[in-house]
């Protein structure tokens, strides 16, 4: 490879230190240095720290900001003769084998700091079962229900690839078919020094991070898989993060909803909790949907009440979607670009003395949800928080392994009450997706039987 462009972009980019640097190598470590650089968007990061290296809004301060039309939960007759219809709808697109599951596990998981892939986590609060087994075992357990197929498709970084595809195969695709598990990495960016320096991590590499969820879309394309799945009759792509361990994977509600309304992507939100819970909304920016982050609102705007008094803004995004493959496909065929947001974070890297130290790094990645303003048509729908969302971001305190544990046993508790059971206080309980999926289906299961729940239960 000739490693001339690439010294040229360096230069031309003021990252004398990396070029001192290389110039010091040996040959080989030359070569194996170079390689390294091919597949990082170098170009596209140098580029884009000159074009803003300062923090700034998303969205220019002239955008106008409006609440969406979100679909409620349903409440009146008809909303819930028409949510039924949807179920029907999306039950009959799985039946036919035209729904894949994506989730995105790209990520560095920083702030849980689990040595590994964080879909490795143990998560649920009896069996310990890890984020990926959950996901498999709803996957499996749904395939089972519709006697279908639906292909689980998981994005994965460059960091984090190979063990994850390795944790599958050693649990046997947690009973899936093999080749209906697909792998496929994200890209890679450089990161930076806050003031726009490349960033060593050993000799022979410059640190670098995957470039954010968005890169779903277009790693999907570029693996291969989006062609794939067309050549399996699949059209609709169910997504979700690796965090969220009560995500109702490939929900046949949201897949109908979604179609019903010719929809291109689809979103679900929960309400906020408060003024003051900092999370994307789903809103509309000059007339069109889109997810608008806290820091783009001002304050008073972010906290303003409407006229019954209840939070203007209240429609939080927790990052669950409907894609459509044709959508997928039209995006990379017309090149889209998604914006890149930035932010600081603390990395390691070798400092000055030659030595691996932590230090603050500059972050480019790009977001799923910015697809939203590009599709012809998008819809959203609300949830129940408690139902849906409960996100492993955290060692300790909100939004941690404790709380998810809490919210899933939850849950599982309303369900068997809902079933007819009685659940001591204090006790855990957890419910396999193979055992049911839903509180319909563990009223089926439970039937007439007399269930008390006196200690910690598995229901298996
Ligand atoms: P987060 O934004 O919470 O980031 O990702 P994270 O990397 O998991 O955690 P921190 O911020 O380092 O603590 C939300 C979801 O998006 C995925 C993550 O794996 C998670 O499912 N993600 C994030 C990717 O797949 N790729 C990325 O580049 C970033």
């Amino acid at each position: 490879m000739n490693p001339q462009p690439l010294l040229e972009l360096l230069e031309k980019h003021d990252q004398r230190h990396i070029l001192a640097h290389y110039q010091s190598l040996k040959s080989a470590q030359r070569e194996s240095f170079i390689r390294g650089l091919g597949p990082l968007g170098l170009a596209s990061v140098l580029t884009l720290y000159r074009k803003f290296s300062r923090p700034e809004s998303s969205i220019p301060h002239s955008s106008r900001i409006e609440p969406a039309f979100i679909l409620p939960i349903p409440k009146t007759e008809e909303e819930v003769q028409r949510r039924k219809e949807a179920q029907e709808l999306g039950e009959s697109l799985i039946r036919g084998n035209e729904v894949a599951v994506l989730i995105v596990a790209g990520g560095q998981g920083t702030r849980l700091g689990f040595p590994g892939p964080k879909g490795i986590f143990p998560i649920s609060p009896i069996k310990k079962k890890s984020l990926f087994q959950l996901f498999a075992e709803s996957v499996r357990a749904i395939c089972g229900r519709y006697r279908a197929t639906l292909p689980l498709l998981i994005m994965t970084s460059e960091e984090n690839h190979e063990e994850t595809r390795a944790f599958f195969k050693s649990r046997d695709f947690f009973g899936l078919k093999g080749e209906f598990v697909h792998f496929f990495r994200q890209g890679m960016l450089p990161t930076l020094t806050p003031d726009g320096k490349l960033i060593l991590k050993d000799a022979e590499n410059l640190l670098a991070h995957p470039d954010g969820h968005g890169g779903s879309l277009k790693a999907l394309y570029d693996s291969g898989l989006a062609g794939w799945l067309k050549t399996q009759g699949v059209s609709e792509l169910f997504y979700c993060q690796v965090d969220n361990p009560l995500a109702k994977i490939a929900d046949p509600a949201f897949i109908g909803v979604h179609r019903q309304e010719n929809a291109e992507i689809s979103t679900k939100v929960v309400r906020r909790r408060d003024p003051e819970e900092k999370v994307g909304i789903y809103g509309r920016v000059d007339g069109k949907p889109a997810i608008i982050e806290y820091s783009d609102f001002s304050p008073e705007d972010y906290r303003s009440l409407d006229e019954k008094g209840n939070l203007r803004y209240w429609a939080g995004n927790i990052a669950i979607h409907m894609i459509s493959l044709s959508f997928v496909e039209r995006m990379n065929r017309e090149g889209f670009a998604l914006p890149y947001h930035r932010a600081l974070k603390e990395v390691e890297g070798l400092g000055a003395g030659g030595r691996s130290e932590k230090m603050t790094g500059l972050k480019f990645e790009t977001f799923v949800f910015d697809a939203i303003p590009l599709a012809k048509k998008s819809i959203c729908m609300e949830v129940p928080r408690e139902e849906e969302f409960a996100p492993v971001k955290n060692q300790a305190g909100p939004d941690s392994p404790d709380t998810a544990r809490q919210a899933m046993t939850n849950l599982f508790t309303r369900w068997l009450i809902g079933a007819g059971a009685k659940v001591f206080p204090g006790v855990q309980v957890e419910i396999s997706p193979l055992f049911a999926l839903d509180k319909n289906e563990l009223k089926e299961k439970l039937g007439e039987k007399e269930v008390e729940v006196r200690e910690d239960t598995y229901f298996g």
